[in-house]
Order: C-alpha cells, then sequence, then structure tokens
C-alpha cells in the first residue's frame, strides 16, 4: 500500500524561536560556547541528510531503470541499514538524554522539545516501513523478480516521507537546540 505523509506544521512557534533572535544561525561557528560536540552532532545530521537524500534517489534510479538491480540491493541494505541504524540511536539519546537536559537548562522551551519529540515517533513509523519494504524487495528481486516491481513504489514513498520529515525535523531542532546549547554554555 502507498501511504503519502503530509507534513503540516510550517517551523516551530514563533515564542520557541526567542533565543534564535539572539543567536541568528550565522552567529554560531564563531561563538565562544559552540563546542566541538556541538559541531558533532550538526554533523550526524548532515549524514542523515546525506543517507536519505542516497536511499530515495537511488530508488529513482532504480525505477527508471538507471542502476542494476544487484547493485541497487546492495546499496539499499548497506545505506539503509546505516540511516535505519543510526537514526534510532540518535533520537534514543536525544529522548533520554539530550531533550531532558534542555528541558532543565531552560523551562522556556519545553513546548518546542514536545513537538521534535513527537517528530521522533513519526519519523520512527516511517523507518520501520522502509525497513519492511525495503526487506521485502531485495528479497522479491531474488524469489519472485515480477512480484519486486510491486514493491518498489512502497520503499520510494517510505524514503521521500523520511527526506522530508528530516529536512523539517532537523532545521527545527538546530534552531531550537543549539540557542539554548550556546546562552547556558552546555556541551562544552
Ligand atoms: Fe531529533
Ligand atoms: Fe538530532
Amino acid at each position: 500500500m502507498t501511504q503519502n505523509i503530509t507534513v503540516t506544521r510550517e517551523g516551530l512557534p514563533t515564542e520557541m524561536q526567542a533565543l534564535l533572535r539572539d543567536y541568528p544561525r550565522d552567529t554560531w561557528p564563531g561563538h565562544p560556547n559552540f563546542a566541538a560536540s556541538i559541531e558533532n552532532w550538526m554533523g550526524a545530521h548532515h549524514m542523515f541528510r546525506d543517507l536519505a537524500w542516497l536511499v530515495r534517489r537511488d530508488m529513482e534510479r532504480l525505477l527508471d531503470k538507471e542502476l542494476d538491480e544487484d547493485v541497487h540491493a546492495e546499496r539499499l541494505g548497506r545505506f539503509g541499514n546505516l540511516l535505519i541504524g543510526n537514526l534510532h540511536g540518535h533520537h534514543t539519546w536525544e529522548d533520554r538524554k539530550f531533550f531532558p537536559e534542555l528541558r532543565a537548562a531552560d523551562r522556556r522551551f519545553a513546548e518546542g522539545l514536545d513537538v521534535l519529540e513527537s517528530d521522533h515517533v513519526l519519523l520512527d513509523a516511517q523507518l520501520e516501513r522502509l525497513k519492511t519494504a525495503s526487506n521485502r524487495l531485495i528479497q522479491l528481486q531474488y524469489l519472485d523478480p515480477a512480484q519486486a516491481d510491486g514493491e518498489a513504489p512502497e520503499v520510494l514513498a517510505a524514503a521521500t516521507a523520511i527526506e522530508h520529515l528530516l529536512d523539517r525535523h532537523l532545521a527545527d531542532e538546530e534552531d531550537l537546540a543549539v540557542p539554548i546549547l550556546l546562552h547556558h554554555k552546555l556541551r562544552g
């Protein structure tokens, strides 16, 4: 079944951007409280964006017959696993450790952190969908190639949904968290 997901919200509520106005994005890298751990965390986001793009783009290339099935299956197994496994670990750490730390540092932004936690639930559902559809596609390519074509659009739909959700989520998460980290000199 093909099911698309729509991200209806447009950025964080205005009141959640109070600190972002004091710490705009272009000032982050040069700020004395911009710790290496913050840079690494944003680097992980960059990797997730790249992996989601790559999985979605590969799927389009397969459907357009620009990519060999075996090569695609190998790349989907490798990059899909990396995306799913690393994002699960990332979300678990943020929900259990990082967000509580931000919540405790500045109570004004609890509502924004709740929005980000809800994003994780949406993303996790789409990651599960991608895993199930990808496994089915790869198995069918070996066992019953005629059926594999029917599964491909579901993989593409899941990959596209993940890419869109990540685009919104990662930008909002950085806009909320980095100003709190800089303002309260955290993770230095
Ligand atoms: Fe997150
Ligand atoms: Fe994150």
